[in-house]
């Protein structure tokens, strides 16, 4: 299964990713996790793209797409992949149906978790995730047992720099901007399905399943 997750900050890519990865068995391919993890390690991609994370801005694209491409050519995404995150312009979705086209290969559906703007302020500042396992928690609508804490190893959460209110609202914009072309663009195809990304997290993944089975 070749898919890719579309939605706003915070629509919940990432808390949807892990539930479908886990059971369809395929590589999580988030290149804003691949970002933060190139940061922390201190790496020459984690410095071309920090200024642009910080910011909430897009990391430019010669950096972006090769990151992909490199990663839909290893052998775990064969069979199947979720991109969580990529693309998220129509540059990036034109590189994407050449690099699978290289491949031989092309997607199966594409995902839009659909979100209102002013839920995702809320979401985005409540967040707080595991630097060891990566789980996502939110403090209201998905706390983890005990505060603080990730339910699955014990680790204390931390919560995202871009995750600031002022940068929240930068992100926001710029990638509603770029929203509405993609969609466009996979409309066209006949690969888009909407998700209403507004209801609790495990009807919204019913509603991913649903999709899913249905190809
Ligand atoms: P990235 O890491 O992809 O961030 P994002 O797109 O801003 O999305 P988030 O990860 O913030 O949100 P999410 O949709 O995963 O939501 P989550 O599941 O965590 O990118 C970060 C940066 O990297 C970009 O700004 C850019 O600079 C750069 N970048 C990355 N990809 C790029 C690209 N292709 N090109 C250029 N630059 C790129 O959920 C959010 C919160 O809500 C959590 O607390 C969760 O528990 C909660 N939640 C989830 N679902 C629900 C629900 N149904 N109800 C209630 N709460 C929910
Ligand atoms: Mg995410």
């Amino acid at each position: 299964m070749k898919l890719v997750l579309m939605g706003l900050p915070g629509a919940g890519k990432g808390t949807q990713a892990e539930k479908i990865v886990a059971k369809y068995n395929i590589p999580h391919i988030s290149t804003g996790d691949m970002f933060r993890a190139a940061i922390k390690n201190g790496t020459e991609l984690g410095l071309k793209a920090k200024s642009f994370m910080d910011s909430g801005n897009l990391v430019p694209d010669d950096v972006t797409n090769g990151i992909v491409r490199e990663c839909l050519a290893e052998d775990d995404a064969k069979d199947g992949f979720l991109l969580d995150g990529f693309p998220r312009t129509v540059e990036q979705a034109e590189e994407l149906e050449k690099i699978l086209s290289d491949l031989g290969t092309k997607l199966d559906a594409v995902i839009n978790i659909q979100v209102n703007k002013d839920s995702l302020m809320t979401r985005l500042t409540g967040r707080w995730i595991c630097p060891t396992c990566g789980k996502t928690y939110h403090e209201v609508f998905n706390p983890p047992k005990q505060a603080g804490i990730c339910d699955v190893d014990g680790a204390k959460l931390y919560q995202r720099e871009d995750d600031k209110a002022e940068t929240v609202e930068n992100r926001l914009n710029v990638n509603i901007k770029q929203t509405q072309p993609l969609l466009d663009f996979y409309g066209e195809k006949g690969t888009l399905f909407a998700v209403n990304g507004e209801q609790d997290i495990d009807l919204v993944f019913e509603d991913v399943n649903k999709i899913l089975t249905s190809f």
